[in-house]
């Protein structure tokens, strides 16, 4: 048996979203599902009870920062990720292909991987993806992400193809390089651009070497929103239906929603708890500046239709209070209801799909967030 597989439930009759449980050595997640990002084996400000309260059922961290501080050597002593950090669900790694190309400067593709300076101390360093491959081995999480190229957005088509085929080649060597394929899955990444046929090639690559699931990487870099979509429906009718689909680094909720509806069954973002920390908050009826003058005086909920611990017992008074003040607890409160947001969204869109009436959770749901129809 694989270490990650995906067991179908159903389709919605109203879209091509997908209902679905996929299955890991720490245990299963339901999807479509909203990931919460933990970068350096900490949710930032949350805790793991507070992320087994909310119901995450699977989280994100990073290769890249890892490898850095504290180090791979450190965790796998630890007895690995899950030991190190005390969360004993399921957890995904990124392969720091992305990180490596957001947060650092001065670095310089080769086909053997890439130089860079660490963006802490600007020591020189170079990340391969058999080096990549040994770090997440060491780390143990479930998932596993190949090393791969996302480049910047506009990208011309013949960038982009040299660079998805480096990718394809990439992929190849991580494969070559993973030590535990029987208790950690390696999931490919598709680039692409916005080119179809760069899309097609990077999935049509990817899918020969049969990984346990696949990402759409690439997204989410600047593009507007109708080319995220186009390009998701681009790309999806050439990805397995049998295996995991994970749109990388989106979780704005009008996109998890329209995500979810092009077949995507996974996501990730740092948004809900890097806009919590200045205090924006995600509502039923919209995105919520809660730092707003407009909010001294009111007592009620952030969001009235929430049932998280915050919503049941601050005021926006009292969080504006605490944003405004730099006090811990504002940002642990804030962070809180974010999350809740979007892991209770996710459990809407799937109720939504195996009820079969997704495009009208969309229809509602924009209408009271204050979004335009389709
Ligand atoms: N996170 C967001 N986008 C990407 C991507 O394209 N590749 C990787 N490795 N991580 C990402
Ligand atoms: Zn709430």
């Amino acid at each position: 048996m694989p270490a990650i597989t995906y067991e179908h439930i159903k389709t919605c009759k109203q879209s091509g979203a997908r209902l679905g449980i996929v299955h890991t050595p720490h245990g299963s997640f339901e999807t479509p599902i909203f990931m919460p990002v933990g970068t350096l084996a900490t949710v930032k400000t949350m805790s793991p009870d507070d992320l087994v309260e909310m119901n995450a059922q699977i989280i994100l961290s990073n290769t890249y920062h890892l490898w850095l501080r504290p180090g791979e050597d450190i965790i796998e002593e630890a007895g690995g990720l899950h030991k190190f950090m005390n969360w004993d669900r399921p957890i995904l790694t990124d392969s720091g292909g992305f990180q490596v190309f957001s947060l650092s400067d001065l670095r310089n593709i080769t086909e053997e991987g890439v130089h860079f300076r660490n963006h802490l101390s600007g020591e020189k360093l170079f990340l391969t993806p058999e080096k990549s491959m040994q770090i997440q081995n060491s780390l143990g999480p479930d998932i596993m992400m190949a090393f791969d190229e996302c480049p910047p957005y506009p990208a011309e088509h013949k960038y982009m193809k040299d660079s998805v085929e480096r990718t394809s080649r990439w992929a190849e060597r991580c494969l070559e390089a993973h030590k535990r394929p029987g208790d950690q899955g390696l999931f490919g990444i598709i680039q692409g651009g916005e080119h179809p046929d760069l899309r097609r090639q990077s999935a049509e690559d990817l899918v020969s070497l049969d990984f346990p699931g696949y990402a759409i990487g690439g997204l989410s870099v600047g593009e507007p929103k109708d080319v995220m979509n186009r390009v998701l429906e681009e790309t999806t009718p050439f990805m397995p239906d049998n295996k995991p689909r994970y749109l990388m680094g989106v979780g704005s909720a009008d996109s998890l929603i329209d995500g979810a509806i092009r077949g995507v069954d996974m996501f990730d973002c740092v948004l809900p708890t890097r806009i919590a920390r200045n205090g924006t908050l995600m509502t039923s009826s919209g995105r919520l500046v809660v730092r707003n003058a407009k909010f001294a005086r009111d007592f009620r909920p952030l969001d009235e239709n929430c049932n998280c611990k915050v919503c049941k017992n601050y005021s926006r008074a009292y969080l504006r209070h605490l944003i405004k003040s730099n006090e811990t607890l504002g940002l642990i409160l804030c962070s809180y209801h974010n999350l809740h947001f979007l892991i209770t969204l996710m459990d809407k869109v799937r109720q939504a799909i195996r009820e079969d009436r997704l495009l009208d959770f969309r229809e509602q749901f924009f209408e009271a967030y204050g979004f335009n129809k389709p």
